[in-house]
């Protein structure tokens, strides 16, 4: 029998719609979910929305609307992106629905008839932001110490759970698995926030009334935390007879959390679960918060940034692979759509996509389009085969311990390794030089690569592998596509047809920024500081469609001046046709204005704008540099000025 996998994300409020830092938690959820299902795992995978608290009841107010119709119509938009981001989840639990919340009242009566639950008055603070409960000592600055902002005074009758008399058996539990909270630098603050006491906590309300009845106590509500934690049985049946899932799946779990919420998940939870006689989760693993300019995203700061909106414009697996790439292991990650345009050209336009385009073209061109039988492998392809080898174990290991960055860096150690491949291999010289046997040794290697990294990339960017195995031939193939079989290196059928299509990941615009008063960005000033040597193999291959990019034209001096207070810079004004440009370069420490004009130069002229010294730069002017000296490009004889160089 398959072992039982189960894996949550938290149960998100449903006070706004949710933003890219919510997306993260559930991509790692589903990427997770993913593989363990290619794995053979037994997978069930729940997420959810906890639709209760003051918090939603006063946004619902503000709508001029009940809460029902509040959430009804925020949840609808989570469903909707969870289906845009290729979220897999076997269940979507709502806390407003009866099978829920019997559950919780299930629980509460029997930590009550157990004597575990007490009445009594609170005497405190709340945050409604954070719904969380703060004594008078905890406070920081008068404020919540979570997040800041300001509580609210309560006095009022309630429940009490007896968190504290389960201290002790809190920290045995740590003790006995040292794995239970990850990274370990959360473990170590829990048991801390442990050590310093724990206060039996308030777990009901009466100031409001949007939420799940205490048991025979109608006007008070159950707190909304105590109310959420509980989905992660409720979604199981544990509590009715209809309990199969709980037993199967409970308690071979892992929450994922972000950090902000790891105490509830790591302390509170266990607790009332040791208390119910059900044994606490096996994981709990809480991750950074993707952060912008001015702090942690989130919805009541307002700095959010739609998910929707990324996926429309990059694509459900470029959004999946940032978010996934960007946060090193449980440290936080910062978020700006340039980072991600960054990521995406480089990662995936230029190391994969261009990996794929370039391998398959190869295929097409020097073998007919059919993955040939290969020849003897060399030391070459040894090497590769021990990267492929290597990165399969590092990124198995690293899916284990969920660091997905770690993961994605393992996958790229093969990106790259092959990249090089090509460009030592060299097919085209091959393919001149008729050595056909070794073309075809070097060909089936790549198709065999691609093959893994696709595979290897599943989990990650479930939208590629239907994309990639039509190309690769091998559609009809599922056992080739399973991750068992990328530890059967060479298992690529030669004969199968493969059929070049769009790349996978075009090329993104970059984002226009706006560019700061006297920067002097590189690209725009031809540099003549020494440079390190690069050899011409060193760099990846572009393709013609990369080159044809570049609107490369024969531009004419009409005038020259220096920037004044720079001794580098010099203003030329340019004809390129019928049109005028203004560029700025950095060549007057090699060429007098005087001797420019007049004289024809090469100009890229689709160069993204960029202010130098006030003066806006539309384009750069090739030069040659040897790292000293500087020679300006220039044609060969008179030619009309806007020609086009190709
Ligand atoms: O806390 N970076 O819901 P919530 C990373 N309903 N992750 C982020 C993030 C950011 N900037 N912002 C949000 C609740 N998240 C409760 C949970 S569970 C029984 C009840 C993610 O809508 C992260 O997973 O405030 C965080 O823990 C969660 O969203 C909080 O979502
Ligand atoms: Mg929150």
């Amino acid at each position: 029998m398959a072992e039982p996998f189960y894996v949550t994300t938290p149960i998100y409020y449903p006070s706004d719609r949710l933003h890219i830092g919510h997306a993260l938690t559930t991509t790692m959820a589903d990427t997770i979910a993913r593989y363990k299902r290619m794995r053979g795992y037994d997978v069930w995978f729940l997420t959810g929305s906890d639709e209760h608290g003051q918090k939603i009841q006063r946004k619902a107010a503000e709508a001029g609307i009940s809460p029902q119709e509040y959430v009804d119509r925020i949840v609808a938009t989570f469903q909707e992106l969870w289906r845009q981001l290729g979220i897999s989840y076997d269940d979507f639990l709502r806390t407003t629905e009866e099978r829920h919340k019997k559950a919780v009242q299930t629980l509460f009566r029997r930590l009550e008839a157990q004597g575990d639950i007490y009445k009594s008055t609170y005497h405190g603070w709340y945050c409604t932001p954070c719904e969380t409960f703060w004594t008078e000592t905890r406070l920081a600055q008068g404020c919540c110490p979570d997040c800041g902002r300001p509580v609210e005074k309560v006095a009022e009758e309630g429940y009490f759970f007896r968190l504290g008399r389960y201290a002790d058996q809190w920290l045995r539990f740590v003790e006995e698995n040292p794995d239970f909270i990850q990274p370990p630098s959360r473990r170590n603050e829990m048991i801390s926030f442990v050590r310093g006491g724990l206060e039996d906590l308030c777990i009901s309300r009466t100031t409001f009334d949007w939420g799940i009845p205490v048991p025979g106590d109608p006007k008070h509500v159950i707190y909304v935390w105590f109310d959420a934690l509980t989905n992660y049985i409720s979604a199981l049946g544990w509590g009715t007879s209809e309990q199969e899932k709980f037993e199967k799946y409970w308690p071979a779990v892992t929450h994922l959390v972000g950090k902000d919420i790891v105490r509830f998940h790591t302390i509170i939870w266990p607790i009332m679960l040791m208390a119910a006689g059900v044994a606490p989760p096996r994981r709990v693993f809480g991750h950074g918060w993707l952060m912008v300019s001015g702090g942690k995203m989130s919805k009541s700061k307002g700095n959010v940034v739609d998910p929707m909106v990324l996926i429309e414009k990059y694509g459900a697996d470029a959004i999946r692979y940032f978010l996934l790439r960007e946060l090193p292991y449980g440290a936080d990650g910062y978020y700006t759509e340039e980072a991600l345009v960054e990521r995406y050209n480089r990662d995936l336009a230029n190391d994969l996509g261009n990996l794929f385009s370039r391998s398959l073209a190869m295929v097409e061109r020097y073998a007919g389009g059919v993955v040939p039988v290969p020849g003897p492998a060399t030391e070459r392809e040894t090497e590769l085969a021990a990267v492929v080898r290597h990165s399969i174990a590092r990124t198995e290991q690293e899916l284990e311990r969920l660091d997905f960055a770690g993961a994605l860096a393992a996958i790229w150690e093969v990106v790259d390794r092959a990249n090089k491949y090509v460009d030592e291999a060299a097919p085209w010289n091959l393919a001149r030089e008729k050595q056909t046997e070794r073309l075809h040794t070097v060909l089936y290697h790549l198709v065999e690569t691609l093959r893994v990294l696709t595979v290897l990339l599943a989990p990650f960017m479930p939208g590629l592998p239907p994309r990639v195995w039509p190309q690769l031939g091998l559609e009809a193939a599922p056992q080739l596509q399973e991750w068992e079989s990328i530890h059967r290196w060479g298992s690529f059928p030669p004969g199968a047809k493969v059929k070049r299509k769009a790349p996978l990941f075009p090329r993104q615009e970059g984002v226009a920024a706006p560019v700061a008063e006297a920067a002097t960005p590189a690209s725009t000033v031809p540099q003549i500081t020494p440079r390190k040597e690069v050899t011409l193999t060193e760099m990846a291959t572009v393709s013609i469609d990369d080159f044809a990019r570049l609107d490369l034209r024969v531009a004419e001096v009409e005038a020259a001046e220096r920037v004044a207070g720079t001794d580098r810079l010099l203003k030329l004004a340019l004809r390129v046709g019928e049109e005028e440009r203004t560029v700025v370069a950095g060549i007057a420490q090699v060429y007098q204005p005087e001797e420019l004009v007049g004289r024809q130069v090469v100009l890229l002229a689709n160069l993204q704008p960029a202010k130098l010294r006030g003066i806006t730069s539309q384009g750069m002017i090739l030069a040659a540099s040897d790292g000293e000296a500087i020679s300006l490009l220039t044609v060969d004889r008179p030619i009309a000025s806007g020609s086009k160089i190709t």
